[in-house]
């Protein structure tokens, strides 16, 4: 059943009494709570079991409000914001002081984002004030795409979830700190660097999968319980055999180019040929071959443009060592 007016109005009363919303947006679902209530705040991040130092989005209604919640608005933030809200873009500005530092995990800047999704946007408006809201998951857990999957991660430690249907985008915002003198993307995603790059006119940066970049960004993000491992497309099927006859229990993601090749695993995902829909389906994937107990995952990288920069980011997160925090 998906959220109605009723549902919204309860959902403003949850916020304004301190509790926790889980919400959906085009990018995954988050867990939402009152931007400016520092202990309603402090509760997502015992929820999530998330380190008080990894900073968190704002979620607003809408670009006009972006002057109260940010310092200064550069020309820069001021033009990606007109092209892109609301989307799938998130914007690291200097921190107004409406922002608790609880929030920023102690941080002077603040991100902030205008999500596309009508509950989310009704919220938004019902609520009128920000939503701050990190994704909906364990920390370093793979990301939530439906109500199901929320209910499922966070149970009844959440006091709502506004049920918005299965995610469009699927992958998280795209991150750029537009602070300094040159804009830098922090984490690419669901608004594509090429996009980005056409409305600025300039070339951007991107971080590199491996060293940890931005409080937060730790490489073991996105994991399922299964181990993942990346191979060449043209050898997930051997890799998937060998694994499979050496006794494991093994999922595959089957690129596009070679659907129909029989494989010898437990069980296969399908890569779309399409970007958009394999984003949208990446981590539904993570978590069904996780239900299907499979103890390893072979997967390949797509190629590195569009949307494939933000799946390329994700599976090398999902790959990544686990024992960091
Ligand atoms: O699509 C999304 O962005 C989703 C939906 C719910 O909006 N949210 C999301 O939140 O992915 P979360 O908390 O899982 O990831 C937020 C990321 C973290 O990597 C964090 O380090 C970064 O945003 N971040 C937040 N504030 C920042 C800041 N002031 N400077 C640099 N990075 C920041
Ligand atoms: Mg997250």
């Amino acid at each position: 059943m998906l959220a109605r007016t009723d549902d919204i109005e309860e959902a403003v009363g949850v916020l304004r009494a301190g509790g926790l919303v889980a919400l959906p947006t085009e990018t995954v679902y988050g867990l939402g709570a009152n931007a400016e209530d520092a202990a309603a705040v402090a509760r997502i991040f015992h929820v999530k079991g998330r380190p008080p130092t990894h900073p968190l989005i704002v979620h607003i209604g809408g670009a006009r409000q972006l002057d109260e919640w940010v310092e200064e608005v550069p020309e820069t933030a001021r033009l990606l914001a007109e092209r892109f809200w609301p989307g799938p873009l998130t914007l690291v500005l200097r921190r107004g002081a409406r922002v608790p530092l609880e929030a920023t995990g102690g941080l002077q800047t603040v991100a902030v984002r205008v999500p596309d999704h009508p509950v989310a946007l009704a919220l938004l408006a019902a609520f009128g004030g920000g939503i701050t809201a990190p994704s909906a998951n364990r920390f370093g857990s793979v990301s939530p795409t439906t109500a199901d999957d929320v209910r499922a991660e966070l149970g009844d430690a959440v006091d709502l979830v506004l049920d918005g249907g299965a995610c469009q985008v699927g992958v998280e915002s795209t991150i750029v700190d537009v602070t300094g003198d040159v804009p830098a993307i922090l984490r690419p995603g669901g608004v594509t660097r090429e996009d980005l790059e056409a409305v600025l006119g300039r070339p951007l940066a991107v971080p590199s999968a491996s060293p940890v970049r931005v409080p937060g960004q730790h490489p073991s993000h996105y994991a399922p319980r299964a181990r993942v491992v990346l191979v060449e497309p043209d050898q997930v099927a051997a890799a998937a055999e060998q694994a499979y006859e050496s006794g494991q229990r093994v999922g595959v993601f089957l690129p596009a180019a070679f659907a129909g090749t029989p494989v010898k695993a437990h069980a296969v995902a399908a890569v779309p040929a399409s970007l958009d829909a394999y984003a949208r389906e990446l981590y539904g994937f993570l978590r069904e071959l996780d239900r299907q107990g499979c103890d390893l995952i072979v997967a390949s990288l797509p190629v590195e443009e569009g949307l494939g920069l933000a799946l390329a980011n994700r599976l090398r997160r999902a790959a990544g060592p686990r024992s960091t925090v």
